[in-house]
């Protein structure tokens, strides 16, 4: 008797291929599993009530309805107010009135549209009733069939500080190149005219027609800089109008390239490319583009003689390439050269200039819906490019 019995008891307790035991240990093993999942629950909870705890952001638990749950430390500390006095509380009741709107947003986009999660820079008032800005970061989670919102809370108010004293320094800048750039164009117009006049009476052997001559120069430089400071207020301005005609680019860039040269001796500048083609576009704003790049391309190739001009079309654009072979532009500037006033440092100590001519360019480009495209390898040389949408081709 005893024999079977231990056969049997044997029997259990082997991994083999007893049918009997295997719910027992099935249970077992479900109930290690449970221990675990609660475990892991409860350490992940422990972990999430840490992290909204001591985390140094302000955070919150919201419900659908925007009523403020939960709120930690960090939270009461950047508002000012107690947990008691915040949870309970609708959010909107603490916003600035002008921002609640933000909070409905907030809602919508969350709870409406199901997104999971939603950032937003808005306005909170403080208990002192100051204005606190912050950037608001939600994500939406379920907990026991219901859905909440958690928030982090951001200080951003000393950015949006100086983001503000930084426009209002634009603004302050902008009316004073306005001012400037009209006042001083009145006084150069006479002195303008009255070197042309002295020009006429001056004849070319006298050693008072040199003088004459590089005074002329002089004032058609700082006449060049005066109308690229009132270009820019224009822009700033929203005030560039075009004149749009339609005109063979082909023969505009020829002209164009023909005034150069004389102007630049130094420099052979070839076209290259005879498409047939007419844009429609402003010809002053886009001559004053073209003119910007071959510019740039002599000042900033000193080394090097010649300059390529190419045009080429691909799907209903034009394109039109300057390409030198001088101090080229470090990748890490690329990016910022169109930006107002701004010039790469060492070509800004070694070349004069203001930092406008690719800016102006780039808004009369983008006016025209055209884009700028920009190649370049430092000590190699540059390539710029604008496209501009193409008319028709004349066959
Ligand atoms: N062809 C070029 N080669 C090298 N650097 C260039 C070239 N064109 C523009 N840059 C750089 O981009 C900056 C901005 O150009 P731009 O707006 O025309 O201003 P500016 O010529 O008055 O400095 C220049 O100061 C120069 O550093
Ligand atoms: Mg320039």
């Amino acid at each position: 008797m005893a024999k079977p019995h231990q056969k049997a008891h044997e029997t259990e307790t082997t991994d083999d291929f007893s049918l009997t035991p295997i719910p027992d240990k099935a249970a077992k093993v479900i109930e290690a599993i449970k221990t675990r999942v609660i475990k892991t629950l409860e350490n992940s909870e422990s972990k999430f009530r840490t992290i909204f705890e001591q985390s140094t952001f302000g955070n919150k638990i919201i419900d659908s309805d925007l009523r403020i749950i939960k709120v930690n430390r960090a939270l009461t500390q950047l508002l000012g107010y107690s947990a008691e006095e915040l949870q309970g509380t609708l959010i909107t009741a603490i916003a600035h009135p002008e921002y609640v709107n933000d909070w409905k947003e907030l809602q919508a986009k969350l709870w409406a549209d199901k997104n999971a999660s939603f950032s937003i820079d808005t306005c909170i008032l403080m208990k002192d009733q100051a204005t606190l800005w912050c950037r608001v970061t939600s994500i939406i989670f379920e907990d026991s069939g219901a859905t909440f919102g958690y928030t982090i809370f951001e200080d951003i108010t000393e950015r949006k500080n100086m983001d503000r004293i930084r426009a209002e320094v634009d603004t302050k800048k902008d009316e004073f190149i306005s001012i400037v750039s009209h006042e001083l164009r009145t006084p150069l117009t006479t002195i303008k005219a009255i070197n042309q006049l002295l020009e006429k009476a001056v004849s070319k052997d006298q050693t008072y027609y040199g003088f004459i001559e590089k005074s002329n120069y002089h004032i058609l430089r700082l006449e060049k800089l005066i109308l690229d400071l009132v270009d820019v207020t224009k822009i700033q301005a929203g005030n560039v109008d075009l004149n749009i005609i339609n005109f063979d680019v082909n023969a505009f860039i020829k002209a164009c390239i023909g005034s150069l040269q004389t102007i630049h001796p130094t420099h052979e500048i070839h076209f290259k490319g005879t498409l047939p083609v007419t844009i429609m576009g402003d010809q002053f704003r886009i001559e004053q583009v073209l003119i910007n790049l071959i510019n740039n391309a002599v000042k900033y190739s000193p080394s090097s003689n010649k300059i390529d001009v190419r045009l080429s079309s691909a799907a209903g654009y034009v394109k039109i390439a300057v390409q030198d072979y001088g101090i080229g532009i470090a990748k890490k500037n690329l990016s910022s050269i169109f930006k107002r006033f701004y010039r790469v440092g060492e070509a800004g100590h070694h070349f004069q200039g203001l930092g406008l001519g690719l800016y102006i360019a780039s808004e009369i480009v983008s006016k025209h819906e055209g884009t700028f495209g920009i190649e370049s390898k430092l000590g190699e040389g540059t390539t710029i490019w604008f496209s501009l949408p193409m008319v028709q081709h004349l066959d």
